[in-house]
């Protein structure tokens, strides 16, 4: 089954929401970058079904394991794209579209020479405010504290947004869960698009 995977007619036009979502594309939409196995998307998605949720995801694997769960839940507000985060949030989603991002656990590179691949500088920041809407909000955590500090110092460099106190959301990720039975210290972050 591939029933949730969403495949854009055209990889260099931005989406139409109609499109990927029909008429449920008026209520809120909230994407979820390196979803993973699925694990918190499906779960926000079960106990809100007045908002859509997409997941990015460049992992066939991974993105099938949560197509096989959203199918098996009938879940009709669930997508999933296979894409690069940063091409879906660049080129892919259109402006002044989207309520929340949710960022959890992004590959931290912690070597000096591969910090160029981390998701995080200022031109995906620029571009998460740009596909915003007015009030729209980005949630972080992850385990790394070196990478988190610089995500916190880029957010501050980008007028767009503000810091509000980090959201908790009812589901957990994968990840999360993990990182929980580890005892990580987990490190979160919310950032709100003003005006
Ligand atoms: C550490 S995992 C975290 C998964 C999930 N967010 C969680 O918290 O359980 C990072 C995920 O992001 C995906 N990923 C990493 N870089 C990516 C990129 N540039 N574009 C899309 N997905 C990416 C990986 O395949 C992996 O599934």
């Amino acid at each position: 089954v591939t029933r949730f995977i969403y495949t854009p007619p055209n990889w260099f036009a931005r989406l139409d929401w109609r499109n990927v979502f029909g008429p449920r594309a008026n209520f809120p939409i909230e994407i979820d970058l390196g979803s993973g196995d699925g694990g918190f998307l499906i779960g926000e998605a079960q106990s809100r079904p007045d908002t859509n949720f997409v997941g990015v995801e460049r992992l066939l694997g991974r993105l099938r394991k949560a197509d096989k769960k959203s199918a098996r839940l009938g879940l009709e507000n669930v997508r999933l794209v296979r894409i690069e985060n940063s091409y879906f949030v660049e080129w892919l989603a259109p402006p002044d579209s989207i309520s929340a991002y949710h960022i959890y656990f992004p590959d931290p590179w912690p070597k000096k020479r591969h910090h160029k691949r981390r998701l995080f500088n200022e031109k995906f920041v620029a571009a998460l405010a740009r596909t915003l809407k007015s009030g729209g909000r980005v949630h972080i955590a992850t385990d790394h504290a070196d990478y988190f500090a610089e995500i916190q110092k880029i957010f501050a460099g980008n007028a767009n947004f503000s810091a509000i106190s980090p959201q908790i959301f009812a589901s957990k990720t994968d990840f999360e869960r993990e990182f929980l039975t580890q005892n990580a210290k987990i490190s979160r972050a919310s950032f709100e698009k003003i005006a």
